[in-house]
């Protein structure tokens, strides 16, 4: 972990505290495989597809292979994959312990932040990639070996008041993909009838139905059961707002499902306000939101139904405009990912521009680091930390390569139906890792604000099997035979099925929000 500085309104070069996301671990650079190459295509190619892109011209194809950015790409540290990660739950636990809960150094003392020990590196047992996965498929949930975490002091933080007991300290990211077809799915398809036919993949032809009966068992704790009474008492007289692209609308659909079940007929409804769609749940005086701002700062794609696409052109120093939509709610979720990865350079309006051709082009990842500086300044500056409970999603990967989980006979995700179970990795699907750690970064770089980096990439990347793929609508309409016939023009292999894999997102968010005593 680096130590970051930076200026804020509080005074100059104020040390950051550092708060560990959820499964971070700090991965060395690697090479660029070539392959990598072509999956940037590929990727260029689905973008252009995915159905928040209405329009298709003026894509300009990159020039030569070094106008692909570098990207790191050595996955060989990530949990469940190949190799185990390099570090124990104690010291990621120490780790994150020297800089939680520590006030700000008055004295700026140029400390060096505490370097992850490596002191580990033999394979842990019981973990995908070992061969032990191969058990799962008949609902045998595999015992993994719990750890005992110095968790004492953080219990009793967390008073009788909180209704489920999982510790910050565990690290909800890095477990496995257990077959359970009794609990899941959370709800049915049919029983939800505020899914939108994007996400809707039985009804739209879907002949499989597996990819719903996945459970996520962390390795060292477990995901409590998602009660919808519970959680809307909790939100009562309360906004929850999802603020992000296509999606965090995924995952705002999911949540709306997963709390519809406990409300009444004729209590329920959406309505839509420009950016902001809100579902709400009379019953409790409690609403679920989601924001449209698919760079969170200020861009000409800020229209939820008309978006320019052939010009993406982000203000990234301007947030005020989204912002004002965002103060006085409880819970706040942040995303940003997918818009930035069709083109290497990112499109950037000049600070006295007066029209959007007046603009520079700036490397993607440094553009991103701007917004996302941006927007944690915005944070620090603007949320109270008693009444806000700020998240930022880490990256949602996308799996149009199957030569990349060992399937050549695989067109992109189509033919996927199960989760990668005993891959042999490391697994290069193409995240943009640079990417992710810079909103790592920005997530701890408030020491006023805990902002909790929900990290659902990892656990995420064995899910090729969870995508709407050709059983969705392109613009606005169901695929027809003949497009559904043709994956590798029109598999969706970004956004993903409801019921599915945005579910186990919210149970994560579900219990950090309910591991909290009640705020008064
Ligand atoms: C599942 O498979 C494992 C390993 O083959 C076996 O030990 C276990 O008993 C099986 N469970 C059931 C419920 O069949
Ligand atoms: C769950 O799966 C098992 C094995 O495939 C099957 O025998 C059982 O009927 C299923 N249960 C439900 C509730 O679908
Ligand atoms: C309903 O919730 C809003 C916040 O979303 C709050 O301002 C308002 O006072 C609540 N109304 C009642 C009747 O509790």
């Amino acid at each position: 972990m680096q130590p970051l500085r930076r200026k804020s309104a509080l005074g100059p070069s104020v040390p950051f505290s550092l708060r560990h996301p959820e499964g971070y671990i700090p991965k060395p650079r690697g090479k660029l495989p070539f392959f990598f190459v072509v999956f940037c295509f590929a990727a260029f190619v689905v973008v252009m597809y995915s159905e928040d892109i209405k329009s298709l011209a003026e894509f300009s194809l990159f020039r030569s292979k070094s106008d692909v950015a570098v990207i790191p790409l050595d996955l060989s540290n990530r949990p469940g994959l190949n190799s185990e990660p390099r570090q124990t739950l104690a010291d990621r636990y120490k780790a994150s312990q020297s800089g939680r809960n520590k006030k700000p150094n008055k004295k700026r003392k140029k400390k060096k932040a505490p370097k992850i020990q490596v002191v580990d590196p033999v394979m842990v047992e019981n973990r995908a990639g070992t061969g032990a996965a191969t058990t799962w498929a008949n609902g045998t949930v595999l015992e993994t070996a719990k750890m005992d975490t110095p968790v004492a002091k953080d219990r009793e933080e967390h008073t009788a008041a909180a209704a489920v007991h999982v510790p910050e300290t565990c690290d909800l990211s890095v477990g496995d993909w257990v077959y359970d077809n009794v609990s899941y799915p959370i709800y049915r398809e049919d029983e939800c009838q505020f899914l939108t036919a994007q996400v809707t993949c039985m009804r739209n032809g879907r002949p499989d139905d597996t990819y719903q009966k996945w459970k996520w068992q962390p390795r060292d704790c477990s995901l409590p059961k998602f009660d919808a009474k519970l959680f809307l008492e909790r939100l009562r007289g309360k906004r929850l707002m999802f603020v992000g692209d296509s999606l965090n609308r995924n995952q705002w659909e999911s949540m709306v499902c997963l709390v519809q079940s406990a409300l009444s007929p004729g209590r329920k409804t959406v309505t839509w306000e420009g950016q902001r769609t809100v579902f709400h749940a009379e019953e409790y005086n409690a609403t679920v939101e989601f924001y449209w701002a698919p760079f969170l700062v200020e861009s000409n794609s800020d229209d939820p139904k008309i978006h320019s696409i052939q010009h993406r052109i982000i203000k990234p120093e301007s947030i005020a405009a989204h912002a004002a939509n965002w103060k006085e709610v409880d819970y706040l979720v942040f995303n940003t990912y997918i818009w930035w990865m069709n083109t290497l350079k990112m499109k950037v309006l000049r600070p006295m521009a007066q029209d959007w051709s007046d603009h520079d082009e700036v490397e993607r990842v440094e553009a991103y680091a701007r917004v996302l500086r941006t927007w944690a300044n915005w944070v620090d500056e603007n949320i109270d930390p008693k009444r806000t409970s700020v998240f930022f999603m880490s990256i949602s990967p996308l799996h149009i390569s199957p030569e990349a989980w060992g399937n050549p006979d695989g067109i992109r995700c189509a033919k996927e139906t199960l989760p990668l179970l005993n891959f042999q990795g490391p697994l290069y699907l193409g995240t943009d890792w640079q990417m992710f750690d810079v909103a790592v970064n920005a997530a701890r770089s408030s020491w006023r604000v805990p902002i909790t980096y929900i990290d659902v990439t990892h656990m995420s990347e064995y899910r090729k099997d969870a995508h709407t793929s050709v059983y969705t609508i392109r613009q606005g309409k169901m695929l027809s035979p003949e497009q559904k016939a043709d994956p590798i023009s029109y598999a969706d292999c970004i956004h993903w099925c409801l019921p599915g894999l945005p579910d186990t997102w919210n149970l994560i968010i579900y219990t950090r929000i309910m591991s909290k005593p009640v705020r008064s």
